[in-house]
């Protein structure tokens, strides 16, 4: 897979510092180690996507390991796929679904993209052996037909750009919340919560060849819990005094409950 430059479409090479195509555009790869491929016309705020406190709410979150199960039920997806090289990890977020699957199979490149440079940032100090760039789900800065298989978990995707990302009989693994997850937190917050919408059973030109749920419940403790409210919408919703008796709270049992798709293009 290759990076292309998001003003020409041309592929990008990578020099000392910086990457470039044959028409001269540049842009820097940061300390880091990511490369920023967002143009400012693609940009419809300052800083795009999840801000710094929800990221990093998402990190206390995988390293308290609430979600491993998830990311092993993934990792097992990922492993039964042939021929599996290239993968794209769409709105990676901080990264941890990338790393988790790094490990169990060591032998796929791995690439992230988020619109949030905090996030990138992060990721990107986090994994140097991947490689991530700051961009937009709607123009991913990827060469057409160079990624078997592309996921996006709980992040938004674009389909005609997922499926001409995708090489013939390449993968794509979506994953997001099933109808009842973190059902016991919503009910703190709200009077009449509501249950997530089913995540899709079609995608135009492919076949969808495998899907699952992954569901269990944690007692978290009132840091876990406070860490998921700012990871998630439930940040910005609920009622103010739930919200503050929640934050007194020392301990809930939450269920964790999270569905996923694996479609095949071309099948
Ligand atoms: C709920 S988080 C999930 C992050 C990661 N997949 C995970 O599960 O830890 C959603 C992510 O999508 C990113 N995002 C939102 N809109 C995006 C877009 N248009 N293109 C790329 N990423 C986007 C956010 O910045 C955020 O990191
Ligand atoms: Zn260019």
């Amino acid at each position: 897979m290759v990076w292309i430059c998001p003003i020409c479409q041309l592929g990008l090479e990578k020099n000392q510092h910086s990457w470039s195509c044959d028409n001269q555009h540049s842009f820097d790869q940061a300390k880091e180690g990511y490369v920023n491929l967002l143009p400012a016309h693609q940009k419809r705020s300052k800083n795009p996507g999840d801000n710094l406190e929800m990221v990093l709410g998402r990190r206390a979150i995988h390293e308290a390991q609430l979600y491993q199960p998830l990311a092993e039920a993934l990792a097992n997806v990922v492993a039964g796929c042939k021929h599996i090289s290239t993968l794209l990890d769409i709105g990676s977020g901080e990264g941890y679904y990338g790393g988790f699957i790094a490990r169990s199979a060591p032998g796929i490149a791995i690439y992230g993209i988020d619109i949030a440079k905090s996030a990138v940032k992060l990721a990107a100090k986090t994994y140097p052996d991947q490689k991530f760039a700051v961009a937009g789900a709607r123009h991913l800065p990827v060469a057409t037909s160079s990624v078997d298989l592309a996921m996006c978990i709980f992040s938004p995707s674009t389909d005609n750009e997922v499926a001409r990302v995708l090489t013939q009989g390449g993968h794509y693994l979506e994953v997001g919340p099933a109808p009842r997850h973190l059902w016991q937190l919503k009910t703190a917050l709200y009077d009449q919560p509501r249950e997530h919408s089913e995540l899709r059973r079609s995608l135009e030109g492919s076949a969808l060849t495998q899907d699952g749920e992954v569901c269990y419940d944690k007692r978290l403790n009132n840091t876990q819990l406070q860490a998921l409210v700012a990871a998630t919408p439930l940040a910005f919703r609920g009622h103010r005094e739930k919200k503050a008796k929640l934050r007194e709270q020392a301990a809930l049992t939450v269920t964790m409950a999270f569905s996923w798709r694996l479609f095949t293009l071309g099948e």
